[in-house]
């Protein structure tokens, strides 16, 4: 069965991507990964924060934040808690690289125009086969509108793509007022992946210690709906390929995200629960699906379920919402 796809212009075997997370920290690990057939891998974000983390922790402890609203400073992680700095992180590249024939995508998550040039540049140089940008934004600023927010992620995606050769995704979150324009606008700006979506780790409050408290859920498949509807607006509407993060456990998974228009599928939770060699299990699954609905190809069916035979999006969207709400009969028997 062919399970061929292409992603940011490399041709990939299958569409199982091994999305940003600790599961590259580990030599083996990524040996393993290969092995069982992932097509690529995306290495965990270096943060600018670790490029600044002097002035964090000077806003954390000297500029009184921390002593005046004691509980507030848990707000804030610890200026030593990010797990690899930039020269580690260039180090740990040049050995995965060097340990894996598939290609390696190194992510940056940054917050700022500019000062991120430096790094894309360094992390290509290091052998990166493309870059993942992560625009992990949350403003709590009300001063600043969404037009300036989104005017300065496009000058950072703009200013990574023109200062490095191999091609640049966006990771996106999903809280644009109009995420299909700004979707297209990443697009203009020669972005050559979007990836979709970014997850929030919203803390939660300890009402007894009076702190923030931040855990992190893994995730299951329910969480892939998000993503199949923006995939699917998006498809054949933009240039850039398309990536699902968020919810893909299965091949059935695989199927609908392909279905929406996806060019590869990340899976992260599903790994982690159960480990590397799952990646083999879902591709079997994946080619006897394939057979079973008799499709010859995954490519086949990519994006036959997508909206561009939609004629007006919003009304649809619309009636949905509508026909949605109105279905209800009450809850099921043993519900
Ligand atoms: C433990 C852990 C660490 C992660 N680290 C990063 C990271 O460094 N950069 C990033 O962009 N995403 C990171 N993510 C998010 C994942 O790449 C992915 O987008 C998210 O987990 C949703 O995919 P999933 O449902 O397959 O887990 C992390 C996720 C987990 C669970």
């Amino acid at each position: 069965m062919n399970l061929a796809t292409e992603y940011l212009g490399m041709p990939l075997p299958n569409p199982i991507v091994v999305g940003a997370s600790p599961l590259s920290d580990d030599l083996d690990t990524v040996k393993r990964l290969e092995d069982a057939g992932a097509s690529a891998i995306v290495l965990r974000s270096l943060f600018e924060e670790q490029i600044t983390r002097e002035q964090m922790a000077e806003f954390v402890h000297l500029d009184g934040h921390g002593e005046s609203f004691a509980e507030a400073g848990s707000f804030f992680p610890s200026p030593n808690a990010f797990a690899l700095g930039p020269d580690t992180y260039l180090r740990h590249l040049r050995k995965v690289k060097h340990a894996v024939r598939i290609p390696v995508i190194a992510s940056l998550n940054g917050s700022t125009p500019g000062g991120w040039i430096e790094y894309a540049r360094l992390m290509a140089e290091a052998g990166a086969d493309a870059l993942e940008l992560n625009l992990y934004r949350l403003s709590g600023n009300p001063d600043v509108d969404a037009a300036t927010i989104e005017r300065e992620a496009l000058t950072t995606v703009k200013a990574v793509r023109e200062s490095v050769t191999i091609p640049v995704a966006v990771k996106l979150s999903p809280f644009y007022t109009a995420f299909a324009h700004m979707a297209r606008e990443f697009d203009r700006a020669y972005a050559d992946g979007l990836v979709v979506f970014n997850r929030f780790y919203q803390p939660d409050i300890d009402v007894d210690e009076l702190t923030a408290t931040r855990s992190l859920h893994l995730s299951d498949s329910s969480e892939l709906r998000l993503r199949l509807h923006w995939i699917a607006m998006l498809s054949g509407r933009v240039r850039a390929s398309l990536a699902v993060t968020g919810g893909v456990h299965t091949a059935v998974d695989i199927a609908k995200a392909t279905m929406a228009g996806a060019h590869v599928t990340q899976m992260v939770s599903a790994l982690l629960k159960r480990g590397p060699d799952y990646i083999r299990t879902v591709l079997t699954d994946l080619e006897q699906w394939l057979v079973e609905h008799e499709w010859e190809s995954l490519s086949a069916m990519r994006g036959n379920m997508n909206f561009s035979r939609v004629p007006d999006a919003d009304a649809y969207e619309r009636a949905n919402y509508m026909l949605m709400l109105q279905s209800w009969r009450g809850l099921d028997p043993g519900d």
